[in-house]
């Protein structure tokens, strides 16, 4: 008998590596896609990619999987394989709760909406976009339903990318947003204003490469099992724990560009590059959820990166790397540049602060599309109203209004939230840090950062998906999510750029 699920549980596990081999080189090739490939490369592309997904996809709901889980669910395994097993379940199941049928429909109707939108930006124009975005929304109606829900139909969406994460829980937030952050604003624009006019000086962009490679390595970024690239989007992707890949892009009229996403990514490639390797292929030796992997990167970036101490330790770097560009601005100057507060119109070029407006506004406008309640040839009109209620700016087209983001072209609903989620976990886990390191700001001061690496992995990179969110934090931190440490956050660090007192 125990013979027989050690042979179940080895079967099992060379099914799951086989599907990851075939995603982890889809993987590879989606890298090169947006790292090296040619234009022409492009059709080509296209098919190695679906005929991989394909054969991955015929594994992973193949009915000797569904059997093999089944039979090892009653077997005899140890915590880590039950952990395997219990969560291996859940995906096969929810996998066959969408017909064929559906993911076909789906996968063609994200190809449509994605070609209306990239032409509907070209065009300026959100009604271009606006028939294929009202048959995407009928489409994730449709698969909320075939999920199921108990509360709300947004839940079944929002489940897809942070498993157990509901408009119950995320209302609070929102709201919390929506009352406490106004204030800090008011006082943040009626305070002196902060320069950070440097950053558009001419910053030649083989020593912006050179400063982010000395970054990467300061964190901890094994180039033994990863590397850096550019690309037109930064993003990370991992091909194993010990094949991760980072891509930056360069500005050399604007440093911030660089800069922040090279941290940013940076702590995206550290949580890949902690999960653990003999779990390959398995739920265990994959990430917690997006919203967790938006922790990690957040917590580099805005925490670490955007501190004063951390600038103490890599500033004369820079300045001597710079000296012309920075001779006149302290490390002083520089931290409070890094945290400038500026209501835009664009997502991702929003400060720390206003950030959360633009998720708390899509969130908004998401549940209510699934809902039924807000007509998608209304969102225009209703975009500029919440921006202009809560940002108070108002976009002059669709381009730089509702059209800015790939998202809802690719079906991704649901996925704003978990940009806000990482920022609060990452708070919550910063004010952990502090606790349980001692001395961590002298040390990250005199650029000791492998205390706190280690730290981030034994507290979240260890345990792959062994977990959920919530779990996770409070195993970490002793509680579920608290919007208040982000705001604590908040009130702390603009009381030192802005001397701002809430
Ligand atoms: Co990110």
């Amino acid at each position: 008998m125990e013979k027989n699920s050690k042979q179940l549980y080895s079967t099992y596990t060379s099914l799951m590596q086989k599907a990851a081999d075939l995603n982890y080189a889809s993987a590879v090739l989606g890298w090169d896609l947006e790292v090296y490939m040619p234009p022409k490369g492009a059709e080509a592309r296209a098919r190695q990619l679906a005929t991989l997904a394909t054969q991955a996809h015929e594994i992973l709901t193949s009915n000797e999987l569904g059997r093999l889980l089944e039979e090892l669910s009653a077997s005899d395994l140890d915590d880590t394989e039950k952990n395997n097993v219990r969560l291996s379940r859940e995906d096969y199941e929810k996998n066959k709760k969408l017909p064929s049928s559906f993911v076909d429909e789906l996968s063609r109707q994200t190809s449509e909406c994605f070609n209306a939108w990239v032409e509907a930006r070209k065009k300026n124009d959100f009604g271009i976009f606006a028939p294929s975005l009202s048959k995407m929304i009928a489409l994730k109606r449709k698969q909320a339903e075939l999920y199921g829900y108990s509360a709300h139909p947004y839940d079944a969406l929002l489940d897809e990318y942070e498993k157990g994460a509901t408009v119950a829980l995320l209302d609070p937030i929102f709201s919390g947003i929506r009352q406490q952050l106004p204030p800090i604003l008011e006082q943040i624009k009626d305070a002196k204003q902060v320069d950070n006019s440097f950053f558009y000086q001419h910053f030649p962009k083989q020593k912006q490469w050179d400063f982010s490679i000395d970054v990467l390595k300061g964190m901890g970024f094994d180039f033994e099992a990863g590397r850096q690239d550019y690309s037109e989007h930064p993003f990370t992707t991992s091909f194993a724990a010990t094949d991760v890949r980072v891509t930056t892009r360069v500005d050399e009229h604007n440093y911030q560009s660089m800069l922040w996403s090279c941290i940013h990514e940076g702590g995206h490639g550290l949580y890949e590059q902690g999960l653990p390797e003999d779990q390959y292929g398995l739920p265990l030796g994959s990430p917690a959820s997006l919203g967790i992997h938006e922790s990690q990167s957040r917590f580099w970036e805005n925490c670490i990166g955007r501190g004063l101490d951390f600038w103490k330790f890599f500033y004369p770097k820079l300045q001597m790397l710079f000296p012309e560009q920075l001779a006149k601005v302290t490390a002083e100057d520089f931290f409070k540049a890094a945290n400038k507060v500026d209501p835009s119109l664009i997502r991702t070029e929003a400060d720390e602060v206003t950030y959360h407006f633009h998720v708390m506004i899509r969130y908004e406008i998401e549940k209510e599309l699934i809902l039924g309640t807000l007509d998608p040839m209304d969102l225009p009109a209703k975009w500029k109203e919440m921006y202009n209620k809560y940002l108070g700016v108002s976009a002059a087209d669709d381009k730089t209004g509702v059209l800015q983001d790939v998202h809802w072209s690719h079906g991704s609903f649901g996925y704003f939230p978990t940009y806000t989620l990482g920022s609060f976990y990452a708070a919550q886990f910063y004010a952990q840090a502090q606790k349980d390191i001692d001395g961590l700001l002298p040390k990250v001061a005199n650029g000791e950062l492998t205390g706190l690496l280690h730290w981030l992995r034994e507290k979240v990179h260890v345990h792959g998906r062994r977990y959920t969110s919530e779990e996770l934090c409070t195993q970490i931190t002793g509680k579920g999510l608290d919007p208040a440490y982000f705001l604590d956050y908040v009130k702390d660090k603009y009381r030192a750029v802005y001397g701002v007192n809430s």
